[in-house]
């Protein structure tokens, strides 16, 4: 699936002003890409490109950084970000069931994605959060669900999406599938 329509737009007038602000060195490498991300959330191939070419940072340096620390991502965040622990505790307790469970609701088929196709939600793996008695345990914005169980993960996440006006789309796929199936939907109108 593509990240084209979640791209950020870049003002380049802002990459312009954190480089005369932070530097043009090889050494004002992670600050610039820490601009970059807190301003669009991940790193968008055109800032990149201007780091490039205005700086005497080159490509092999800003890319060989922005892969090699696990803050910097390279592809477009979802508007709400989902964080599922896998720290050891949370990994033994089924941490991977979580992610199971969520990528089934956000219609998160690839397993090289974490963003659902709607850019409704990213689900990001984090090392341990410091709650381990909670294992395992997600956090959706800024609220943490301890002792998931079964279809928790899910119910949170329906919870959360509905008070934020967001659609899940492998739920709402299965809504319409089911909806579907029953014997005489077609006549109750009639
Ligand atoms: S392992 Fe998940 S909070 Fe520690």
């Amino acid at each position: 699936m593509s990240h084209e329509s979640l791209e950020a737009t870049v003002d380049p007038a802002k990459v312009d002003a954190w480089i005369a602000e932070l530097g043009s060195e090889p050494s004002a490498a992670v600050p610039l890409l820490q601009a970059i991300q807190t301003e669009y959330g991940y790193l968008p191939r055109p800032a990149m490109e201007m780091v490039i070419k205005n700086t005497q940072i080159n490509a092999s340096q800003l890319f060989g950084v922005a892969t090699f620390y696990a803050q910097f991502r390279m592809n477009p965040v979802g508007r709400n970000m989902i964080k599922v622990c896998h720290g050891t505790a949370c990994h033994v307790q089924g941490a991977d069931r979580i992610n199971t469970s969520l990528n089934h609701a956000l219609g998160i088929t690839d397993e090289e994605e974490d963003t659902a196709p709607n850019g409704s939600y990213t689900v990001e793996d984090v090392a341990c959060i410091g709650c381990c008695s909670l294992a395992p345990l997600m956090i959706i914005g800024d609220q943490t669900f301890g002792n998931l169980k079964g279809s928790d993960a899910q119910r949170h996440l329906k919870k959360h999406a509905r008070e934020h006006n967001e659609v899940l789309p492998g739920h709402a796929e299965q809504e319409k599938q089911k909806k579907k199936n029953k014997p005489g939907q077609q006549t109750a109108k009639a």
